[in-house]
């Protein structure tokens, strides 16, 4: 990308389009015939549903097909269906747990961000620019499973936006892997990361997303949050979200993303410099019920 170029929404619906794609998660996909007919049949019928009870006009239904192709020529559906549809997904998958339940992943992960070993009083620091602004956010806890035993080497992926909102590798001009990375907690399950604190995140406004917001009146604003996944060998895998006290939109997430208790409480930081705060996470042991995409 060169460095005028902006940040749009076609080049970062095509860029979450492509990683999903190459994610792998496509080919989980089964086809059970009962169950496509189950599903398939329900849908159908809610739209049809909707369309008696409103009594949809054919300029409604032909601005409805307009918009949908429109979401695809983006490559916004990755877009929609995690700002609008992922939170009920992810509740039905977690809603067995003990543990923490986390929250959606969204489409800016990315597998395999460089590893780096961390532990209580040790903390590994982010990668990120040398002059990243931002107020400094030192992340620390611990991982513990359901039975209050801490968790050995547990894994933690942290990703988020920068201080202008934007996510590396689906915005221009930002190196590979800032403000990503994989950190290896001590013996003790402690993680001590050094960041900074993220901005509230606007969807793409320019793109199909944005054209319906504005056409229905709603804003385009995700509070400021750090993207998680937290796992070690026999839990599941926690894909999570955190936020900042305060943010006028924790309580109107477009997404619908924000549980009570994934909102931190960062203090002052004890060495003068920026932020800190504590925040542990409880994993579920695997148990046979556990499905292949919770095992980490
Ligand atoms: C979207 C972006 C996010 O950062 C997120 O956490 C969830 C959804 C989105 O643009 O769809
Ligand atoms: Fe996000």
């Amino acid at each position: 990308m060169t460095p005028t170029e902006q940040a749009t929404a076609a080049a970062s619906g095509a860029a979450a389009t492509d990683r999903f794609r190459q994610s792998g998660k496509t080919a989980a996909v089964q086809a059970d015939q009962a169950r496509v007919n189950e599903l398939a049949s329900a849908l159908v019928k809610a739209a049809n549903d909707i369309i008696l009870e409103k009594k949809v006009t054919y300029p409604e239904f032909n601005a409805l097909k307009a918009w949908l192709i429109k979401v695809g020529e983006d490559g916004e559906w990755p877009l929609f269906l995690d700002v609008w549809l992922e939170h009920s997904v992810e509740e039905v998958a977690t809603e067995h747990r003990d543990g923490n339940k986390g929250s959606i992943e969204g489409p800016y992960y990315i597998p395999d961000s460089p590893s780096q070993q961390t532990g209580k009083g040790a903390p590994a620091k982010i990668s990120q620019r040398p002059d990243e602004k931002g107020t400094r956010l030192l992340f620390q806890g611990q991982v513990r499973g359901t039975d209050g035993k801490a968790l050995p080497n547990a894994k933690i992926e942290l990703w988020h936006a920068d201080e202008d909102g934007f996510y590396s590798q689906f915005a221009p001009n930002l190196p590979e892997w800032n403000l990503r990375g994989t950190f290896i907690a001590d013996e003790e399950g402690h993680f001590a990361i050094d960041t900074i604190q993220p901005a509230p995140y606007q969807i793409p406004t320019d793109g199909a997303c944005g054209q319906l917001i504005a056409a229905a009146g709603w804003h385009a604003w995700r509070p400021a949050h750090l993207h998680l996944k937290v796992s070690a060998p026999g839990h599941e895998l926690l894909t999570a979200q955190l936020y900042f006290p305060g943010d006028e939109h924790n309580d109107d997430d477009i997404a619908s993303a924000v549980k009570p208790e994934l909102i931190l409480d960062p203090q002052d930081a004890s060495d003068g410099h920026g932020k800190e705060v504590n925040y542990d996470f409880v994993l579920d042991p695997v148990s046979e019920e556990t499905p292949e995409h919770l095992r980490a």
